[in-house]
């Protein structure tokens, strides 16, 4: 594996502070004292792996990104088990699904190697940061976000050939505030977030920036989140704003939507998927109107919905708000819901055995 050489934060958080914040995190908000970095030339390759101090980037006005949005990024956690030790979760996974999105953006490759690479020798330096869980319930991990962006100082239009990788870290406690209650979402009536030859199955700024102004939308209408239906015929369901779509029926059948190049094939969704069976639900890929959820929940065939993903982890469902529809979920998290949950986050803090080699230490 590649040496990531160090250079040590000369300033970093005290003691007092860095325990202050591990206390309430929040999501998102705060940083650890290092990143992780290599840059990409089209002479070198990717050159220069090192973890340096947190800080701003500088970058030339003119740098590709700012101008065309060639960025990807990836999203996972590292936790900290019982024994002190830290782990991640399928970071394989990942890298692979980093550089299907680097294909589609023109951005290089980079090695699985690299990449966990970069994960080990960030948290190795920032092992402090990583907070403790306080209970079964409790979700704290250190939120890993590696990114590439296109750094290239140049206006035409073309693929970039310098780019710059970074990892970033930050302790994090629940996506949503209010921890497991159940969420509303916002059906966006006209607003797509990927269609068909597009960019959704790549994990790129541009998906997220598609989808800010429906989750504005969402907000003015009191619902945390946005979720999308497919761009051709409005009748399909796809994903929210930055997480899966997953609906349980009363016969014990998980139903996801197939993917399909408008949907990014999530780590938390693929290993819900796969642990279906140990909480006796069938899962189903495939193509699920917004009908079919409207007439299940009407007719209580459908009896649970939940959002899942890395930050998400499994966020229940209360309702799913329209222009002039609602679908009403249950108001409580939903039992088996709760027992994927529990099956999940057990395995990535070590409570519950990892039958299927998923952890990976750092
Ligand atoms: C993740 O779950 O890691 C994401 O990238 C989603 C984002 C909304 C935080």
């Amino acid at each position: 594996m590649t040496e990531f050489q160090l250079l040590k934060n000369a300033q970093p958080t005290t003691e007092n502070v860095r325990e202050a914040i591990k206390a309430d995190p929040g999501f998102g908000n705060h940083f650890t004292d290092h990143m992780a970095h290599v840059r990409f030339t089209r002479e070198q390759g990717w050159h220069a792996h090192t973890v340096k101090p947190y800080g701003p980037l500088v970058l030339d006005p003119a740098a590709a990104v700012f101008h065309y949005g060639q960025e990807i990024f990836e999203g996972l956690k590292a936790y900290r088990h019982a024994d002190g030790s830290i782990w991640t979760f399928r970071p394989e996974k990942n890298a692979a699904r980093i550089n299907i999105s680097a294909e589609r953006l023109a951005l290089p490759q980079i090695d699985e190697d690299d990449f966990v690479g970069s994960l080990k020798a960030l948290v190795e330096q920032d092992a402090a940061w990583v907070p403790t869980p306080q209970n079964d319930l409790d979700e704290c991990s250190l939120y890993l976000r590696p990114f590439m962006i296109a750094s290239e100082t140049f206006l035409g239009v073309r693929s970039s050939h310098e780019v710059d990788y970074y990892v970033i870290a930050s302790p994090a406690d629940a996506y949503f505030p209010g921890g497991v209650k159940p969420v509303s979402i916002w059906l966006s009536p006209n607003l797509k977030r990927a269609s068909h030859g597009g960019t959704g199955f790549a994990k790129c700024g541009g998906n997220y920036a598609a989808s800010l102004a429906a989750g504005d939308q969402a907000a003015a209408n009191g619902c945390a989140q946005v979720l999308f239906t497919d761009a051709a015929e409005s009748k399909y369901l796809e994903e929210l704003g930055g997480m899966n779509l997953m609906l349980v029926t009363k016969d014990g059948r998980l139903l996801t939507p197939n993917l399909g190049d408008s949907i990014l094939d999530g780590v938390t969704r693929r290993s819900l998927i796969e642990l279906a069976p140990q909480v006796g639900l069938t899962p189903e890929e495939r193509p699920i109107t917004l009908e079919e959820w409207r007439e299940g929940a009407a007719s209580g065939d459908i009896v649970e919905a939940f959002a899942c993903g890395t930050a998400a982890v499994i966020t229940p469902i209360g309702q799913l708000k329209g222009e002039d529809f609602t679908i009403e979920q249950s108001t409580e998290p939903g039992e088996k819901s709760m027992q994927l949950r529990e099956t999940l986050l057990g395995i990535q803090y070590g409570r519950v055995e990892d039958t299927n080699g998923w952890m990976v230490r750092l």
